[in-house]
């Protein structure tokens, strides 16, 4: 088996809290950083959040903070406390924790890891694409010394999950995403046609985190992410966001793509909408279909194996 490098970028979140879950039980991967962004909430907060699960789940690595503000100095006008709660991780009241922030910013990190680790690492994007274009802008060989590139975000035909065309990520920071997709660095796009697809619900993980001591953390801010869907969608299951990215990072056999080259509109009401323009050649694929129940099976055996071993 093969073991990948990875730097996780995320925005915890509660389905980011998920991911990091899942990525941390991997046996294929080897994680060995978290750097953090906006987006779920405010850098601040998300960091805080990162540090929380880090220590929540024991997690040795790193956590370097991201940017608080996008690529073109824009600030979020709010965030998606009606889906993540003000606090990020569901209003449900967070934990003490230990451990502290490196030194270096997030950008700076990206890139010296990319330098001691290149060609072998993956970073594993699961907001928005801000902290990865800052790296491409300061360091122009940055992108050149990434094995790949995998993100949550976007969506080729499914509908978007904030405007009709654009997804969360994206449309976060959409120059960010155009900065990352011209680099032509290998890209997976993981993106809301097969994060759609499967869904958890308090059924699913229930039995995988009891006797857990996080397990009560888990299904508390899950309900607040199921009670978001059941007042959006009336269904009691939700989406498996960011953590469809990491199982596309560890049992990529078990997604179908298409290769191409993606592109970020910028302009006008299709703004954040990623283009695929198929080529069997180009330098990006994007996940249209997944084995979802294989994907359950296999986040439900990795939480089993790792944390209750
Ligand atoms: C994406 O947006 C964020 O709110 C989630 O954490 C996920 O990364 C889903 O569109
Ligand atoms: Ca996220």
């Amino acid at each position: 088996m093969t073991t990948k490098k990875v730097v996780f970028d995320t925005d915890p979140g509660i389905d980011d809290a998920m991911a990091l879950l899942y990525l941390n039980a991997c046996e294929n991967i080897n994680l060995l950083a978290i750097t953090t962004i906006l987006g779920n909430a405010d850098i601040a907060q998300c960091t805080r959040n990162a540090l929380i699960l880090r220590d929540m789940f024991d997690i040795k690595v790193p956590v370097y903070r991201g940017a608080a503000c996008h690529i073109n100095g824009s600030e979020p006008e709010d965030y998606p406390d009606f889906v993540h709660g003000a606090d990020g991780l569901g209003d449900v009241g967070l934990p003490e924790f230990e451990g502290d922030i490196e030194p270096e910013n997030a950008t700076t990190a990206l890139i010296e890891l990319s330098k001691k680790h290149a060609g072998e690492l993956t970073l594993l994007a699961v907001g928005r694409l801000t902290n990865v274009a800052l790296a491409v802008q300061q360091d122009p060989e940055f992108a050149g010394r990434l094995k790949e590139i995998i993100i949550m975000g976007g969506s080729a035909e499914h509908p978007g999950n904030v405007t009709p065309w654009a997804e969360a990520n994206i449309i976060g920071d959409p120059e960010a995403a155009e900065v990352v997709f011209q680099t032509g660095t290998p890209l997976t796009m993981v993106g809301l046609d097969v994060t759609t697809q499967t869904r958890m619900s308090h059924e699913f993980l229930e039995p995988i985190t009891r006797g857990l001591p996080f397990g009560d953390f888990i299904l508390a801010i899950n309900r607040t992410y199921a009670d978001y869907h059941v007042r959006s969608e009336n269904r009691h299951d939700f989406p498996v966001h960011d953590s469809s990215a990491i199982a596309f990072t560890t049992r990529p056999d078990l997604f179908g793509r298409v290769r191409g080259q993606l592109s970020c509109t910028l302009e006008g009401k299709e703004r954040g909408r990623t283009v695929l323009v198929e080529d069997p050649s180009g330098p990006h694929e994007v996940c249209m279909e997944v084995d979802s129940e294989k994907m359950l099976e296999d986040y439900a055996a990795s939480i089993r194996r790792f944390y209750h071993a």
